[in-house]
């Protein structure tokens, strides 16, 4: 097992940014003893039918990072979306910083390569990002450290970022009454996902957990934080008295049942490439769609 440096005692300063066209929430995490920032998980807008790229809510992102006098240190993926799709490149050339994703992209790149028959000028060693981590990899956010812990799962490459006491869990958990990610992407996978969960849930109960994306269930608000404490207590599908073999069964049963995210083929193209989209033979911007390929 990972030893993982936890430390409680920092406590960074966290905004959401909520996009409610693919119920993303992206993060501002910024040391209170510094100057130093990071965004995690930034949504690029597209308007699919249009085959039109915007950019308002990295705009809001950024003007925040300027108005609060931030240095951009690092640009997160907590993983290759398939909802939504990154600013990241965009985010970089106005702000500075790295861009860094779990090194199991090479995997997912592996996988999508081949659907989207890329070729072999799409590399897919992770040469796109400007970091890859490995499980229990350490970085720093000004006085902050910053690390990643490896939980597989929704998919192959998906880590957890914990900074200080709070804990970016990307698509692993979602609020309580939202249970979990599903886990029939291609790699995908709900015994990784349980395993990975345990992960996040044997951190400190008071950590506080940041989630990428909520779907208002039963009615309710938007929500995004809880923490580690209430997820053990509470989580509709991993919380008290569930076992691994019951959660293997149900999330199967109810990915079956699940049609595939709205912006699935765009995403995978722009974040497999670290948020750049590809462009065809001449140079211009151009997504593909295979047909029965997903
Ligand atoms: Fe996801």
């Amino acid at each position: 097992m990972t030893q993982y440096p936890v430390n409680m005692d920092i406590t960074p300063v966290v905004e959401a940014f909520f996009d409610p066209a693919t119920n993303t929430i992206s993060y501002i995490v910024k040391d209170p003893t510094s100057d130093a920032c990071a965004i995690i998980d930034s949504v690029m807008d597209i308007d699919y039918a249009a085959g039109r790229i915007t950019y308002d809510h990295a705009d809001a992102m950024i003007a925040r990072v300027q108005q609060m006098g931030c240095r951009l240190e690092w640009i997160i993926e907590t993983h290759v979306h398939a909802d939504h799709l990154s600013a990241a490149p965009y985010i970089q050339e106005r702000l500075g910083g790295k861009i860094g994703i779990g090194s199991k992209i090479m995997v997912v790149q592996d996988t999508f390569g081949k659907v989207f028959n890329e070729g072999t000028e799409f590399q897919r060693d992770g040469s796109q990002f400007d970091a890859l981590f490995e499980d229990g990899d350490t970085y720093q956010i000004g006085n902050m450290q910053g690390f990643a812990i490896y939980t597989p799962g929704h998919t192959p490459a998906c880590m957890v970022h914990v900074i200080g006491n709070a804990a970016f869990v990307g698509d692993t958990l979602f609020m309580p009454d939202g249970g979990s990610a599903r886990c029939d992407f291609p790699g995908g996978s709900a015994e990784d996902l349980y395993d990975s969960i345990m992960k996040v849930l044997a951190l400190p109960d008071a950590m506080r957990l940041f989630m990428c994306h909520d779907y208002g269930p039963n009615g309710r608000d938007i929500q995004w934080e809880t923490t580690v404490g209430e997820e053990k207590e509470h989580n509709i599908h991993v919380g008290r008295g569930r076992t691994k073999a019951d959660f293997i069964t149900f999330r199967t049963e109810r990915d079956a049942q699940l049609d595939m995210p709205r912006l699935i083929i765009p995403s995978l193209q722009v974040n497999m490439r670290a948020g750049a989209v590809p462009t065809d033979s001449d140079g211009n911007p151009m997504l593909k769609v295979p047909i029965n390929g997903l």
